[in-house]
């Protein structure tokens, strides 16, 4: 069976008390109040993850990047390799979320040798893929998905494809209360698989899970998490508060 996740994304938010806070309550939440269900990860600030890291020994629940170079190492002032995640035990890194595509013009090539360094590292990169308002107005959000896809993971082979998670996060859905319906979800999720299995097969491409992202909330979590081929969610806003991404986690 695939594994079914929610990942909360912090994006640039909280201070260290409040990380330290938020933490410390979805671990007392999720211990009370979840059996395990889901795979719980939080990726924070690359500043937090030592700490939330550390706090989270023993929970079940892992912690992860929101971001990494592409080099190794060297001089690149203010970036972060995936070496350095790996040397803080951190397993997850996304990678090519829309808001680094938008704002930090991050394309399809530069995130596949993101890609590649993630899982040379032996990290899980949940790498993010969707398509902007007019393309969807357009009516050609399939194929640039596909593309998304094909870009930045086709060069992969099939061991290291089944390594990654991907989550389909619609650009216009992300931070705007408007979310995807659970069908729109489920056929653009079912239109990856396809993707996957006419290049690695259909028995790898049931392997890896697929994530929905953009305005996931505690009332929508469990009709989206329930189409067969959406594996759980990424999670921004509602995973600032502990209450609403434990809620969101039962969804599953
Ligand atoms: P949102 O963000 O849940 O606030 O829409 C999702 C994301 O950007 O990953």
């Amino acid at each position: 069976m695939r594994k079914k996740i929610v990942a909360g994304n912090w994006k640039m938010n909280k201070t260290l008390a409040e990380a330290r806070a938020l933490t410390a309550e979805v671990i007392q939440l999720a211990k009370a109040e979840l059996s395990g269900q889901a795979s719980l990860i939080l990726c924070t600030p690359f500043l937090y993850l030592h700490e939330v890291n550390s706090l989270l020994v023993g929970t079940g629940i892992a912690v992860g990047a929101q971001n990494c170079s592409e080099h190794d190492s060297g001089a690149y002032t203010g970036e972060v390799s995936a070496i350095m995640i790996q040397s803080l035990n951190v397993p997850y890194v996304i990678l090519g979320h829309s808001e680094r595509r938008q704002y930090f013009l991050e394309g399809g090539a530069l995130l596949a040798k993101k890609v590649d360094k993630v899982l040379a590292a032996g990290l899980t990169p949940i790498f993010c893929c969707g398509e902007p308002l007019e393309i969807r107005e357009q009516g050609t959000h399939e194929a640039l998905v596909k593309k998304q896809v094909e870009e930045s993971l086709f060069h992969l082979g099939e061991d290291a494809i089944r390594r990654v998670v991907i989550a389909y996060e619609p650009v216009w859905a992300i931070g705007t209360g408007k979310t995807a319906t659970s069908q729109q979800a489920q056929d653009m999720h079912a239109v990856i698989r396809q993707h996957l299995a006419g290049k690695y097969g259909k028995p790898t491409a049931e392997t890896i899970s697929i994530l929905y992202g953009g305005s996931v909330k505690p009332d929508n979590a469990k009709e989206l998490f329930a189409m067969p081929d959406v594996d759980g969610g990424l999670v921004g806003g509602a995973s600032l508060k502990a209450r609403d991404f434990i809620e969101i986690a039962k969804g599953i």
